[in-house]
C-alpha cells in the first residue's frame, strides 16, 4: 500500500511569525484527517520555531532544498546533516524553480539526493516538462531522463524512500492544472519507469502531481490510480485550502 500524501511547499514565503501561525492552523485542522499524511516545506530559517509546532503531531516536516556537498566553506549552504538535526524528515530535490533558476544539473541532484539518504532524510525529487517540452510531445522522454539520471542511480533499499512529485512547468503558479487524464497517463508512465528499474517496489512509490492543485481541482486528480497526492505551491499558504486539498481523498 502507498501512502496518501499532501505536502505544502511554502517556497520563498511568509516569516517566521506568519509561518508559525499557518503550521499552527493547518495542525488545529488536520486533527480528524487520517488517509492523507500532511508535510509542510518551510523556508530554513522557519524550521526550527515550525518543527517545534508540529513535534507529537501527525505532520511532516520537510525543507526545500540541501546542499550538494557534506559540510566544510560553502558560505550560505544547508547540509542535510543540519536538517536532520533539528528533525526534518523529508527534503525537495529537483523542483523546476531550483533547475532553471539555479542551474541545479542532474549531476548536482544526485549528489544531493545521495546526502540526503544518508542523513535519513526522504527525498521528494521533483520531474516534469515544460511547455515547449509539452506541446512538442515530448513530455515522456523528458521525465524518463529526469528520473533515469538520478533515481536509477540509487540503491533499491533507498528508493524505498523516495516520494515522485510530477510538477509540470506549465502549470506551476500559472492557474492552468493538467487534466486529470494527463496526470493519471504520465503518472502510469513513472511508475512504469521506476518498475524497469525498481520492479515491485514501484507500486509502493507515492507520486503526487503538483500546478496549480487547489481545492476545486484536487478530488479530481487525486481520484486518479496513480496519483498519490499533491505537491501545493499557492494554495498551502492558505491553511483553509490545504486542508481542504487534503480532505479531497
Ligand atoms: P503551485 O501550486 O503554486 O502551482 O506550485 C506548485 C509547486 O511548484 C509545488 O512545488
Amino acid at each position: 500500500m502507498r501512502t496518501n500524501i499532501v505536502a505544502g511547499n511554502w517556497k520563498m514565503n511568509t516569516t517566521v511569525e506568519e509561518g508559525v501561525k499557518l503550521v499552527s492552523e493547518i495542525v488545529e485542522k488536520s486533527k480528524d484527517l487520517s488517509n492523507v499524511k500532511l508535510i509542510v516545506a518551510p523556508p530554513f530559517t522557519h524550521i526550527f520555531s515550525v518543527g517545534e509546532k508540529i513535534r507529537g503531531t501527525a505532520t511532516g516536516l520537510s525543507a526545500q532544498n540541501c546542499a550538494s556537498e557534506a559540510k566544510g566553506a560553502f558560505t550560505g549552504e544547508v547540509s542535510s546533516e543540519m536538517l536532520a538535526s533539528l528533525n526534518v524528515e523529508y527534503v525537495i530535490i529537483g523542483h523546476s524553480e531550483r533547475r532553471e533558476y539555479y542551474k541545479e544539473s542532474d549531476e548536482i541532484l544526485l549528489k544531493k539526493i545521495k546526502l540526503a539518504l544518508a542523513s535519513g532524510i526522504s527525498p521528494i525529487f521533483c520531474a516534469g516538462e515544460n511547455l515547449a517540452e509539452r506541446e512538442a510531445n515530448r513530455h515522456f522522454e523528458v521525465v524518463k531522463k529526469q528520473i533515469e539520471e538520478v533515481v536509477f542511480k540509487i540503491n533499491e533499499t533507498d528508493f524505498e524512500k523516495i516520494i515522485i512529485a510530477y510538477e509540470p512547468v506549465w502549470a506551476i503558479g500559472t492557474g492552468k492544472t493538467a487534466t486529470a487524464e494527463q496526470a493519471q497517463e504520465i503518472h502510469a508512465y513513472i511508475r512504469k519507469v521506476l518498475s524497469a528499474k525498481f520492479g515491485e517496489k514501484a507500486e509502493n512509490t507515492s507520486i503526487l502531481y503538483g500546478g496549480s492543485c487547489k481545492p476545486g481541482n484536487a478530488k479530481e486528480i487525486f481520484s486518479k490510480p496513480d496519483v498519490d497526492g499533491g505537491l501545493i505551491g499557492g494554495a498551502s499558504l492558505n491553511a483553509d485550502e490545504f486542508i481542504a486539498i487534503a480532505k479531497s481523498f
